[in-house]
């Protein structure tokens, strides 16, 4: 197994503060055609508070099944998920998901859109307008409070997820492969963009990427999962510092080092558990 200490010498960039989520000795199985599938086995992880941690590992290796447990949507199989210490056993409203289908609503307005997930929870209304206003400056919609999703490009449609999940002020905003489906330029901005919003908003993320590029410029720490059954395979701390301007960091040396060596390590379990 290859040894994560060799390229992580460097002090962790975000401090261990309290941990958030708790992953231990998690286990998942599903029945496919009455066969049992194990797609997750002895998974032991820790995310902290405030920490923004990227999670890379071969297609159908179980990420987004990790993130559906998180959030309370599935139940695991064996082990536990502790959130804020105490097993997540249902739904949990304090997170954010953000998936790579938009699931905006083409009859709502930008404004209704992101006033949703506040409308759902009782807000008043001039609350809500004041937040939904906040929302729209925050991610660069301005100007756009009255279009509809059919009208926007892919990036800004983005931005309207971006804004919706953040109105509700969750403590955690889990990601799962959110800028897939836009072109590189788009997804520089994007990831830029979630950035400068993290900054600010200090959220715990957990972002789930198959792009390793992505995930080094990103994250506090990278965690690397093996193919099926999934485990964690290697936790790689990103010791790049920030803010973090991305059309600069390719050229510097450390981040390519930290690609190289997680590639290694990624491919390695490549075809073993892929999904065709
Ligand atoms: N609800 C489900 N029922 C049966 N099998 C599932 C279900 N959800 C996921 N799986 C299977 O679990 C494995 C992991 O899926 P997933 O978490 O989506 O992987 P990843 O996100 O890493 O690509 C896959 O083999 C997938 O087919
Ligand atoms: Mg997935």
């Amino acid at each position: 197994m290859p040894n994560a200490s060799t390229t992580a010498a460097a002090p962790r960039v975000t401090p261990k503060v309290r941990p958030k989520i708790e992953f231990q000795r998690l286990g998942k199985r599903f029945h496919r055609k009455s066969e049992p599938v194990t797609v997750m086995e002895g998974l032991d992880l820790t995310i902290y508070e405030g920490e923004f941690v990227c999670v890379v590992g071969p297609s159908g290796c179980g990420k987004s099944t990790l993130l559906n447990m998180s959030a309370g949507l599935m139940h695991p199989s064996a082990g536990n998920v502790l959130y804020d210490g105490a097993p997540v056993a249902e739904p949990n409203t304090k997170v954010g998901y953000i998936t790579q289908k938009d699931n905006l609503m083409p009859w709502r307005t930008v404004t209704a859109n992101i006033a949703l997930p506040l409308q759902i929870r009782g807000m008043d209304k001039k609350g809500m307008g004041n937040r939904v206003g906040e929302m729209i400056e925050l991610v660069g919609l301005t100007g756009f409070e009255k279009a509809y999703p059919g009208e926007l490009s892919g990036g800004m449609r983005k931005r309207v997820t971006l804004a919706r999940t953040l109105a509700y002020k969750p403590e955690v905003i889990f990601a799962d492969e959110p800028f897939g489906a836009l072109d590189a330029q788009l997804r520089g901005v994007m990831q830029q963009e979630l950035l400068r919003i993290w900054a600010a908003s200090k959220n715990t993320v957990v972002f789930i990427t198959h792009d390793i590029s992505e995930a080094v410029a990103l994250g506090d720490r990278v965690v690397v999962l093996s193919a099926r059954p999934s485990r964690v395979k290697v936790e790689v701390p990103i010791d790049l510092p920030r803010p973090r301007d991305l059309s600069k960091l390719r050229f510097d040396p450390r981040f390519g080092e930290l690609n190289e060596y997680l590639w290694s390590v990624l491919s390695e379990d490549l075809n073993e558990g892929d999904e065709v």
